[in-house]
């Protein structure tokens, strides 16, 4: 069975996250299709198996309080982008989620010495569709992410020696990241629909079994890849490649189209 120790590597190893308590408005977060409100304790419960998964790998969890005002608030990931040099504070493309960067914005500045924001009215992007590997950095484009806040974040981030490549999520898929995620520095989980169309050349793909799609939104933090419950098929795959797998339940978030990697920003700060 191949062996993945933890390497010192940026793109795997974090010393923190940042999570947020879902709000009671939890039940009016976006969705495609309405399969019903999220249960707000159950998902609470979940919340809380997602932390302790983080904190047993050693890192500080920081647990931002409910925001009301803001009912997909819990979703963390879109407000910013977290660099090993500084932090990106987003512009969301969901009207609704704009003001949730501005939240995030003094929680980075108090760990970051170099924090910038994109700023363009026209820019839209949100942390969903970016996947930061050792070399490069993904930014799908989507509903929620154009042409002008990518061109705008790879200005931002050249400076600290980051390429941003422009690469596309697939229609009807909310963000690039709800269909892959990143296991080591060299190797994917993907959806096959999102694989075929060859963005991950040069890196090994493990592809979800079909049926699994949910799936591919995992996180890879530390020693541990987090996944959603209820995918037996990927599980076994990760397990075999040698991945120390914790499953987390991700009933409530999925009927908001949330998942993992949507909870946390994951980040060593400088
Ligand atoms: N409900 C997650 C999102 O649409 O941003």
């Amino acid at each position: 069975m191949a062996q993945h120790k933890v390497l010192m590597s940026f793109s795997i190893q974090f010393s923190h996250a940042i999570t947020r308590r879902p709000a009671d408005s939890i039940t009016r977060g976006l969705r495609a299709v309405d399969t019903g409100n999220p249960d707000l304790a159950l998902m609470q419960a979940h919340h809380a198996a997602y932390i302790a998964a983080l904190r047993s790998t050693g890192a500080t969890v920081i647990e931002l309080p409910p925001l009301d005002a803001y009912p997909d608030s819990v979703f963390v990931e879109d407000t910013a982008l977290c660099l090993p040099q500084g932090a990106v504070i987003m512009r969301p493309g969901a009207p609704s989620r704009l003001g949730e960067a501005a939240e995030m914005a003094p929680q980075l500045r108090t760990l970051y010495r170099d924090v910038v924001a994109i700023t363009g009215a026209a820019s839209f992007i949100e942390g969903g569709d970016i996947l930061v590997t050792e070399g490069e950095i993904l930014v799908g484009r989507s509903a929620r992410t154009n042409a002008a806040g990518i061109a705008e974040l790879a200005r931002l981030v050249a400076p600290w020696g980051h390429e941003v490549r422009e690469v596309i999520t697939p229609p009807g898929v909310l963000h690039f990241k709800t269909d892959c995620s990143l296991l080591d520095p060299g190797t994917v989980l993907s959806t096959t629909r999102l694989s075929a169309s060859g963005c991950f050349s040069g890196y090994k793909v493990i592809d979800v079994t079909e049926g699994e799609e949910a799936a591919a939104n995992t996180i890879r933090f530390n020693d541990l890849v987090l996944m959603p419950a209820g995918f037996p098929r990927t599980r076994d795959r990760l397990d075999a490649a040698g991945f120390t797998v914790r499953e987390i339940g991700n009933s409530e978030c999925a009927k908001i189209d949330g998942g993992m990697s949507c909870l946390s920003l994951r980040f060593t700060p400088s």
